[in-house]
């Protein structure tokens, strides 16, 4: 990856990669703790040995707890957990304002925490920027001159700024807004100027935190949906903070479940949901629709050898590998042998007898044997999914649904 110039920055430089590259990762987290209070040092040593975060309160909060993870170029990574977890400790640590109590992260090669003062600066102008929950805009500025400012503190010539700035506002819709002040736009609009002004600053990380939990529930699916789509061109490397499982499961290519400042769990929604971790992450996932989640490639089993299916007869049923279940159970009803289901090329790769079908529809079917009840510590509250916002209207989809 080409290094930041540490002298000269120049905003909006940074290369488009393409699709999620797992091979180069864009950020990465390794090991990395962060203990507010007292004796930092002394509770992650503490920890390290196997304490717990409890066992540990007396030397600090243990807010974020060996956390390790790669996010791809262009990949949308969400972190997703209650309350108090410690996502937007760790969404801090990603852009250098928070240092670690111990451990590494990198936005591509630079280790923020061995970097010096003028390179993190340099390192937040031109390679991640945030969009926070409450769009943080200035009143007296207009959108445009919101849009740009980041761009402005970053000394870029006026002309300059207001072209990038112009051409964030017309990718997130707001074209003909430019001149209006904050405080003339809705909710989802404002948040719109906060998300062109992070597009405005062109950088190939986005940061963003909680940032569509303060918009109602239409607005916000508005707001995946514009997201989802600035993505298909954009290909930003993403990480998205939310407590909202469903949101979590339509925007994320992976989601991390966080618990107590601990990562319990890494996966693509279909793992997650399919094979969780243990009974806690089972038990927050027990409300998502799975009809939506799951895809045929989930359920289906091999092709008994030898077996003809429906596929030789004119009325064949089959099915894609990214049908989402909520589509199968039409062609299945109508069809007394097992669906099949085909590759992109056409070619048979597995089939879906019924019973599958609606064994996959009960959750904890395949269950794991688990270490830890839900809601066994402290914080009982824990165990429960979230229920402090309003559920997203309809049911979850998933990409392969409206892409
Ligand atoms: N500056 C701070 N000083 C002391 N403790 C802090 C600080 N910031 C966060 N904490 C503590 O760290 C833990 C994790 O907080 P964090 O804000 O990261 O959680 P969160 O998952 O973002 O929660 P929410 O969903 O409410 O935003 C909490 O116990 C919190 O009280
Ligand atoms: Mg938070």
């Amino acid at each position: 990856m080409p290094a930041v110039p540490t002298s000269t920055p120049t905003p909006g430089s940074t290369p488009t990669p393409g699709p999620a590259d797992r091979s180069r990762p864009a950020v990465s987290v390794e090991n990395v703790y962060k203990v507010f209070g007292r004796r930092p040092v002394k509770a992650v040593q503490r920890l390290t040995e196997g304490a717990s975060r409890d066992d540990v309160k007396n030397l600090g909060t243990a807010a974020v707890i060996d956390a390790s993870f790669e996010v791809a170029q262009g990949e949308i990574f969400v972190v997703m957990g209650l309350s108090g977890s410690g996502k937007s400790t760790l969404i801090r640590m990603l852009n250098g304002l928070w240092k670690p109590t111990a451990g590494h992260v990198r936005i591509g090669d630079d280790d923020l925490s061995t970097v010096d003062a003028k390179r993190l600066r340099a390192l937040r102008r031109t390679r991640v920027s945030m969009v926070f929950q409450h769009f943080a805009l200035l009143p007296h500025r207009t959108v445009l001159d919101n849009a740009a400012y980041p761009l402005e503190i970053q000394g870029m010539p006026r002309e300059q700024r207001i072209a990038k700035a112009t051409e964030a506002l017309e990718m997130v819709g707001l074209g003909g807004w430019a001149d209006s002040l904050p405080s003339q736009l809705s909710g989802g609009m404002r948040q719109r100027v906060g998300l062109a002004r992070a597009l405005a600053a062109d950088t190939d990380v986005l940061l963003m935190d909680e940032a569509f939990s303060a918009l109602d529930p239409l607005i916000r699916r508005e707001m995946q949906e514009q997201l989802l789509e600035l993505q298909r061109t954009l290909h930003k490397t993403i990480i998205f903070i939310t407590h909202d499982l469903n949101e979590a499961m339509h925007l994320g290519d992976r989601i991390a479940v966080m618990r107590d400042g601990r990562i319990v769990q890494i996966g693509t929604s279909e793992e997650i949901l399919s094979e969780p971790a243990n009974d806690y992450v089972a038990q927050f996932v027990a409300d998502v629709d799975r009809t939506r989640v799951l895809t045929a490639q989930s359920v289906m089993v091999p092709p008994a050898d030898g077996t003809t299916y429906s596929a030789t007869s004119d009325d064949s049923q089959y099915v894609e590998q990214d049908t989402p279940l909520a589509e199968l159970f039409a062609p299945a009803a109508e069809s007394a042998a097992p669906l099949e289901v085909h590759d992109d090329a056409g070619d048979l790769v597995g089939v879906i007898p019924r019973d599958a079908l609606l064994e996959a529809m009960v959750p904890g079917t395949e269950p794991e044997t688990t270490t830890e009840a839900p809601g066994s510590d402290a914080r009982g509250a824990m165990g429960a999914p979230p229920t402090d916002e309003p559920a997203l209207p309809g049911p979850a989809t998933t990409k392969g649904a409206t892409a």
